[in-house]
């Protein structure tokens, strides 16, 4: 599409775009002082620091410091790209995208995942049929009456049964005009070792099938009915399987994700249908892969609050002990549920039923607790050097927690558990957190003048969105050096605009600018209520005052200097030009001064 229809799609969406219909849509915002507020999504707060601008379409966090404008808000919210954020709100709003030619690679690529995806959803009917309708299924039948699968779960799953055959699915696609090169795209059959030809991948399983976010099966899982080995078959990576993007029961499991505000995430596939099945849906399962980065983001899609509810065995306290760094730099809240009794979820709730589990979410241990725990738990506590190895691996732990008070409350309950004097935990926790921030940058200590820089920039900034004209003053006033270097981004966008004969807008912005002078843009325009034109006048002439003071000042300061050193190296005539010149500048100095 051409760059000016696209233009127009997305000014068109941008302009019937109701920032506060759309935050609305995923967080309550509350009418407090003259402004929306909420607690930010985007990060961990008790208190609302979130604000919008209805009137300019932008949101802040007073915390987080994030910003920007609607379609921002909801790359933020979706984890997805900017671009697709507007896509996802024309889609909402039924604004159609304006068409593109797609090139006949395109047009190929989509033409074989659709018919990748048309296998495997007649795969799909095949294998049901063949659990709930024939003979051969009865076997499968029995199995999951014994794991006390209902018909109602079957159906809801779509499980099926793989009959004990080597050529009944591939006899049936071929039926249907599929190639063989088509079937092994899909994993669904295997090449055969020697000669020509293929076989059915799955031979008397029970079928789990396997959708993307969209509900398409993509994959399947094959369990063996009685013992033995492989105990799971899987479909192998395909070009519509990959395993590290895609979540079993994910397609299902949204409403209840969104609802309950968390996602569980289990190992099995069964543990996930049997927590579904006791009425408890808001679950998803790896696919026999470890958690993944891309899989955090998936769920952030619809929550931030993750529960790890991995196997009580020692394989599954291990997986669970390397997704969490994982997924708490996702940016997620990460607990871990350690399953008390029977080995996996699956087997819990068969056990103790569904509010014996709800009781065990509800209970999930925050990840620096469980990871605490993780370590006494498999501490040496009977020697000397086990407790202070211990110690060692549990202060960094400490360090993750930003609660001075709550690390001093850990290192109370550590010394408890390794039998460890309590001051000497302390001074442990003490040397360690010294020797540890050294290295970190210390926050510089806030400056008046440049406290001033800041705010006086973004008075500046406010006053130039509404009214470019004032723009060449300031550029002519102040010499562009002075101002922050995000205030430098936008007024150079500011300028850019100027000369293509633009006003600026959030959508160039979004454009143009960083991320971090998108967000300072948006914290800026957002800012105070009830600002009227006067106000913003008022503060930008006040502003450029002060800015010139400090200009002046350090220029008062330079020539101040100079003089001193010519007078030092006898250089009376030099000396004379730059005592003219301080005074000059006090004499400027002066004026600003008087109100
Ligand atoms: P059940 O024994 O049926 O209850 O299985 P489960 O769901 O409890 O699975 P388990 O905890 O044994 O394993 C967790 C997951 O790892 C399974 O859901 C599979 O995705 C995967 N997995 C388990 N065993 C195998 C195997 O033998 N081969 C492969 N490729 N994956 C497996
Ligand atoms: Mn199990």
């Amino acid at each position: 599409m051409a760059i000016a229809e696209l233009d127009e799609f997305v000014n068109k969406v941008r302009e019937r775009s109701d920032i506060y219909a759309v935050v609305s849509r995923y967080i309550a915002l509350n009418f407090k002082g003259g402004r929306y507020w909420a607690c930010c999504p985007f990060h961990n707060e008790k208190t609302a620091s979130f604000t919008i601008s209805p009137d300019k379409g932008m949101f802040y966090c007073f915390g987080c410091h994030q910003g920007g404008n609607v379609f921002k808000f909801i790359s933020l919210m979706e984890n997805i790209s900017y671009f697709d954020a507007i896509k996802l709100q024309a889609e909402r709003l039924g604004i159609a995208l304006p068409s593109r030619k797609k090139t006949p690679a395109e047009l190929k690529l989509e033409q074989e995942r659709k018919s990748l995806l048309n296998i495997m959803t007649l795969t799909q009917e095949f294998y049901h049929n063949s659990l709930v309708k024939t003979v051969a299924g009865e076997k499968c039948r029995k199995y999951l009456a014994a794991r006390g699968i209902t018909s109602g779960v079957i159906d809801k799953f779509k499980l099926g049964y793989a009959p004990d055959s080597w050529d009944a699915l591939t006899k049936t696609l071929r039926s249907r005009g599929f190639d063989d090169k088509q079937l092994l795209a899909t994993g669904v059959a295997h090449d055969k070792q020697s000669g020509a030809g293929v076989y059915d991948r799955m031979r008397d399983r029970m079928i789990i099938p396997i959708a993307d976010i969209n509900g398409n099966v993509v994959g399947f899982g094959g369990r063996i009915l009685n013992e033995g080995e492989p105990k799971y078959l899987n479909t192998p990576e395909t070009a519509i399987f990959i395993k590290g993007k895609l979540l079993f029961g994910l397609d299902k499991a949204t409403r209840a994700i969104n609802a309950e505000n968390c996602a569980v995430v289990v190992e099995g596939y069964m543990d996930a249908i049997s927590l579904a099945s006791a009425g408890i849906e808001n679950v998803v399962a790896t696919l026999g892969t470890a958690f993944s980065a891309e899989h955090a983001k998936l769920l952030m899609r619809y929550t931030r609050r993750i529960i790890l509810c991995y196997d009580s065995d020692e394989a599954g306290q291990r997986a669970t002990m390397r997704a969490l760094p994982i997924i708490q730099n996702a940016g997620a809240e990460v607990f871990v549920v350690a399953v008390p009794d029977g080995k996996d979820p699956d087997e819990f709730v068969r056990k103790h039923g569904k509010a014996a589990f709800e009781n065990l979410l509800k209970n999930a241990l925050p990840f620096v607790d469980y990871k605490i725990q993780y370590i006494l738990a498999r501490a040496d506590v009977l020697s000397t050097s086990g407790r202070s190895k211990a110690l060692r691996s549990l202060l960094p732990i400490l360090s993750e927690i930003n609660d001075a008070v709550l690390q001093i409350d850990y290192c109370r309950k550590i010394a408890a558990a390794l039998v460890l004097n309590e001051s000497a935990v302390l001074d442990e926790w003490r040397k360690f957190s010294k020797s540890n921030s050294s290295g970190k940058t210390i926050k510089k200590p806030t400056v008046r003048d440049d406290d001033i820089i800041q705010r006086s920039g973004s008075a500046i900034i406010k006053k130039a969105w509404h009214d470019g004209d004032v723009l060449s003053y300031v550029l002519a006033t102040l010499p562009k050096e002075i101002f922050i270097e995000v205030h430098r981004e936008i007024l150079n966008y500011f300028e850019k605009c100027r000369e293509m004969e633009k006003h600026p807008s959030d959508i160039s912005a979004a454009e143009e600018l960083s991320a971090e002078a998108n967000a300072e843009l948006s914290r800026i325009l957002t800012g105070e209520v009830n600002d009227s034109d006067e106000l913003i006048s008022m503060a930008y002439e006040n502003s450029i005052k002060a800015l010139r003071r400090i200009v002046l000042k350090a220029q008062y300061e330079k020539a101040r200097r100079e003089t001193e050193e010519y007078l030092k190296s006898g250089d009376e005539a030099a000396m004379r030009v730059a005592f003219q010149k301080s005074l000059e500048i006090q004499k400027e100095l002066n004026k600003l001064m008087i109100k």
